[in-house]
């Protein structure tokens, strides 16, 4: 049975992009029975420097996967300082990975291009996402487009471990769903929490309805046809949440003509409201539940760290470490 792993970095409140690229395929995957999904707040040390922040978007993380469908009976769940672990190994395979390989990767540029201050934090974090993944002989990473090269730099540290010191780690691969790869966002750039652009999982309703209803659209009148109405924002929004001959029904009135976009809009919102709408009320049942969440990520610390101790055990040993 394959193992499975995925993160999320608690920056941010999660959006539908997070949801549709990297939750609901994992929480999908979790029927087959050998699934590990982590909080990776290590991850978030490079976004946010204010503690209690780090630990409200951390909690609310936990809430968002449970309410979304994490069932702690199928899936091991854990904050990933829970297993310090981690930053050994970081250690260990970072000592072989290759300057040129971090300095390509698109998320460094990225973030450095756009004025994020450079530090080892930032230049390491596909290091330690490598850690990641290695320490639980991780065989399939479910993950939004942005990660390809992640897992790209993963396997090639692993190889390279492997081919020093021995048949070591699993070599992993991604699973990344071509329709959902990459989910726009407000301003039709990949959503992003660091761009600014995100239509939140769960919201206040006025401010999500607001989002929505201030997405910008051409200027063309309702009357005139749009045979570009496949490109359209909210078309392809609304094919996420409504069911399929709703969305398509949508579209072609939005081709023919005589559509406008307001109603468009304001379709998107209901359609994107009421499908989140029973996780939305279980995560309102767990936050009133706090001792719950907690013993489950304690369970799932138990169950990962099991595993990790017996990774970090062979990768020391592979490398003559104590
Ligand atoms: P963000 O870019 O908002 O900070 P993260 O980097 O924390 O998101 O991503 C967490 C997971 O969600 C990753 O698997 C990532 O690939 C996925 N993801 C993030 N944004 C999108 C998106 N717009 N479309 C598809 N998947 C996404
Ligand atoms: N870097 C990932 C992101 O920003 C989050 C992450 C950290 C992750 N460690 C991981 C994802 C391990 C998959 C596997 O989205």
């Amino acid at each position: 049975m394959p193992r499975i792993l995925t993160g999320i970095t608690p920056s941010g409140t999660l959006h539908i992009g997070n949801y549709f690229g990297a939750m609901r395929p994992a929480i999908e995957l979790q029927a087959g029975g050998d699934a590990y999904y982590f909080i990776a707040d290590y991850h978030s040390m490079t976004a946010i420097t204010d503690a209690q922040e780090r630990m409200a978007f951390t909690r609310g993380i936990a809430l968002d996967w449970l309410a979304c469908g994490l069932d702690p009976a199928k899936a091991v769940f854990w904050r990933q300082s829970d297993i310090p672990e981690v930053c050994e190994l970081t250690w260990l395979i970072g000592s072989l990975t290759p300057m040129g390989l971090l300095e390509r990767a698109h998320s460094y540029k990225d973030k450095i291009a756009k004025g994020l201050d450079a530090n080892f934090g930032l230049f390491a974090y596909p290091v330690l996402m490598a850690a990641d993944i290695l320490l639980f002989d991780t065989n399939i990473v479910p993950v939004g487009k942005d990660q390809k090269q992640h897992l790209e730099m993963t396997r090639d540290i692993a190889i390279k471990f492997n081919l020093t010191y021995g048949e070591t780690f699993v070599v992993p691969v991604e699973r990344i769903s071509e329709t959902l790869a990459v989910i726009p966002g407000l301003d039709g750039q990949k959503m992003s929490k660091s761009y600014g652009n995100t239509i939140e999982i769960f919201g206040d309703e006025k401010a999500l309805r607001k989002k929505i209803m201030g997405i910008v659209m051409d200027s063309r009148t309702p009357a005139e046809p749009k045979p570009d109405a496949d490109k359209n924002l909210a078309v392809q929004l609304l094919k996420l949440f409504a069911p399929k001959d709703v969305a398509a029904d949508f579209e072609n009135r939005l081709r023919a003509g005589g559509l406008g976009y307001g109603d468009l809009k304001k379709a998107l919102f209901e359609h994107y409201w009421n499908f989140f709408a029973p996780y939305r009320a279980k995560r309102a049942e767990l936050a009133a539940n706090p001792d719950y969440v907690d013993q489950v990520l304690r369970d799932g610390t138990v169950r990962a760290r099991a595993v990790a101790e017996k990774t970090m055990a062979r990768a020391r040993k592979a490398c003559g470490l104590r």
